[in-house]
């Protein structure tokens, strides 16, 4: 039987006209709320009952940690900001979203954009900040049209701007969009963007809560962070203890990508198997096939195997700890299935490709190191692969791993990290196979192209159909791509 859902991040989802104020402003918090506390209750009470230390202690408590990747404790990351230093404070909403196969944030910010903004004023609260600016990736239109539309309405209302209600407390929020760029997500990189400087990783420390956003105090949050605060605050820290486990409480919402039945947004406590997850919730794979392997937290998190193979790790709890234990991580919460027939070579290229062209070029070992990952990948794709090249590849990505500047190029080594320590037994299959296996890569690489460097729910599409690559390989682009990576015409 699938587990139950717990929505708080994607209650508003079903819920019609919800992104409305109207609407919001009518609508319990999330399906635990009790009667009276709905939208924009939370700031209410904590901006006439609470103190922002008090905000601060409530939220370290419920044990909330950062859903942008790296999983922070969130009041503690709060309470790092200083106290009456009479210097403005910023809270900066990170809405950048580019990693591959992750697409939750652009859900809240279409459906709850008004849930975002009450956390946003609680978070703002807090940690003493007057203005908060979201960052959202600039190719989403649609995110920025609506959190711009529920700005326009909170104002209107009298949620933001001066004295919310009828407190001292004063805020202002702006939406800045980014140019689309991967590497503006990692916050020091996005403060510089916000800045109107290149998107580049800046040295921690100082840390942003030392000098951030024009070199003042700032606090960079995700946007499911953000948006799960207002029902924390509502319902308490014990409520959020009650869901998931110890070191991971509460919930987070998975984004399931790839070869399953049933992809699309669940929000489950932690502690749900990506067996459960991938199965009873998403039906697996279509035509009755198996797993072969999973990236459980976007393309930075090392795949791991299913139950096609002899090392099936699909009981893995979703929780942090869980998924460091199974030689993974937790990352983004999105969660790319592929099925027995994916070609594991193939995949490890689409995602090394995206990760050579998204790597900022700053530090050597990432600019140098991730093309040099992929054209040995192209090369073994090729058909001209030597049996030195598994060896090659765990190499390179050994010398990018903590070598770098950022946390981008450790992505793009533990990425292939992953593919290597599961399935090096296919790296060499191809390499001994030569040229018998090149075509393949040839038809799938011109199928897949479009699908790297946009963030999508399919971020892996392996699924081999004879008759669409007889016809991509006679399109033009397919052609002209055979030329330049020297296949034959046979
Ligand atoms: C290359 C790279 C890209 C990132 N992209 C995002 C992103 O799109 N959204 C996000 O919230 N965090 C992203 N992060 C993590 C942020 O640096 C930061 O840890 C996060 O926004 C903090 O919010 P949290 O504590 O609420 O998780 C990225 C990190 C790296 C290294
Ligand atoms: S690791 Fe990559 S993305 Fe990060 S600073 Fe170095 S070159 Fe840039």
């Amino acid at each position: 039987m699938a587990p139950k859902e717990v929505r708080v991040c994607s209650f508003g989802r079903h819920i019609e006209d919800y992104w409305k104020l109207s609407v919001y402003e009518q609508t319990k918090l999330c399906e635990d709320a009790e009667e009276g506390m709905v939208g924009y209750s939370a700031a209410r009470k904590a901006l006439t009952t609470m103190s922002p230390d008090e905000v601060i202690e409530e939220v370290k408590r419920s044990g909330l940690r950062g859903k942008g990747g790296a999983g922070f404790n969130t009041g503690l990351k709060w309470s790092f900001m200083p106290k009456d230093d009479g210097l403005e404070h910023f809270l900066v909403v990170n809405g950048d979203e580019s990693e591959p196969g992750t697409a939750n944030d652009r859900e809240i910010m279409t459906w709850s954009p008004h849930l975002l903004l009450e956390g946003i004023i609680i978070a703002s609260y807090a940690i003493r900040a007057n203005t908060c600016y979201i960052y959202i990736r600039g190719e989403m239109f649609k995110q920025i049209r609506c959190m711009n539309r529920a700005i326009e309405e909170a104002y209107e209302k009298g949620y933001l701007g001066k004295n919310i209600f009828g407190t001292d407390f004063s805020l202002d929020v702006y939406v800045q969009t980014g140019a689309g760029a991967y590497i503006c997500g990692e916050e020091t990189a996005l403060l510089s963007s916000l800045m109107g400087e290149r998107g580049y990783p800046r040295p921690k420390p100082p840390f942003p809560a030392q000098k951030g956003a024009f070199d003042l105090p700032t606090t960079v949050n995700n946007v499911q962070t953000i948006a799960t605060v207002p029902a924390i605050i509502a319902l308490g820290a014990d409520w959020h203890l009650s869901y998931g486990t110890e070191k991971s409480p509460g919930m987070r919402m998975f984004c399931v990508s790839g070869h399953v039945q049933r992809p699309g947004h669940y929000e489950f406590p932690f502690g749900i198997t990506l067996r459960e997850l991938i199965y009873d919730v998403c039906g697996g794979p279509p035509g009755g096939k198996k797993v072969k392997a999973v990236i459980p937290g976007g393309s930075s998190a090392p795949m791991i195997p299913g139950d096609a193979t002899d090392n099936d790790l699909l009981d893995t709890p979703l929780t942090y700890e869980d998924c460091v234990t199974a030689g993974t991580l937790l990352g983004s919460g999105a969660v790319i299935v592929m099925d027995e027939d994916t070609d594991i070579v193939w995949a490890a290229h689409n995602l090394i490709r995206f990760y050579a062209h998204e790597s900022c070029g700053k530090c050597t070992p990432c600019r140098e190191g991730t093309p040099w990952m992929r054209m040995v990948l192209e090369r073994i794709l090729r058909g001209e692969g030597v049996s030195e090249d598994v060896k090659l590849l765990a190499d390179i990505a050994e010398g990018i791993e903590t070598k770098s500047f950022c946390a981008l190029g450790d992505a793009a080594a533990w990425a292939m990290q992953g593919a290597l320590r599961h399935f090096s037994h296919e790296f060499e299959e191809k390499i001994r196979r030569g040229k018998g296996a090149a075509k393949v890569f040839q038809a799938s690489y011109a199928s897949g192209l479009m699908s790297l460097y946009q963030p999508t729910l399919e971020p892996v599409r392996t699924h081999r159909d004879p008759r669409r690559e007889a016809e991509q390989i006679a399109h033009p682009l397919a052609r002209r791509m055979r030329a330049w990576y020297g296949g034959d015409e046979e």
